[in-house]
């Protein structure tokens, strides 16, 4: 299953769909991209709501459009947000993107101008509690 990924390629989708967030709370708007095992991007964007908890980040929009387009696994992310530095998945996103995607999945993290960073999925969520736990 393993596949070269182009993060530019994943953060121009990112980058793209962020023009979409609702973020008129935080005015932090964030774009995500997951490359699936069919060789498709699915991009989303943050939603926030005026119940603060209720919102929900852009890696999740991703995943979501993902599952419902029918992918499976997620091999490449990116992540798109202009900071002073680079803007990484949330520890909740961490826990979504580990139950589809494999310790060596590149998460790339860039900002309009492009990739500033890349990690792998084990390394931003390392010890973590996935679905092999629950396997007999
Ligand atoms: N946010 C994301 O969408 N993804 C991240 O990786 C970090 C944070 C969103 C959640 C909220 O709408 C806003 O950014 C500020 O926290």
């Amino acid at each position: 299953m393993s596949r070269t990924v182009d993060g530019e390629a994943l953060l121009a989708a990112a980058r793209a769909v962020r023009q979409h967030a609702h973020a008129p709370y935080s005015k932090f708007a964030v774009g995500a991209a997951v490359l699936d095992e069919q060789g498709r991007i699915h991009a989303g964007c943050n939603v926030e709501t005026v119940a603060y908890p209720q919102g929900w980040c852009a890696e999740a929009s991703a995943i979501a459009v993902m599952i419902a387009d029918g992918g499976k696994r997620v091999l490449g992310v990116a992540v798109c947000a202009e900071s002073h530095r680079p803007v990484p998945p949330c520890g909740g996103c961490r826990q979504k993107l580990l139950e589809f995607a494999n310790d060596d999945c590149p998460i790339f993290i860039g900002d309009l101008q492009g990739v500033r960073v890349s990690h792998r999925l084990v390394d931003l969520m390392p010890f973590s509690f996935g679905p092999q736990y629950l396997a007999p």
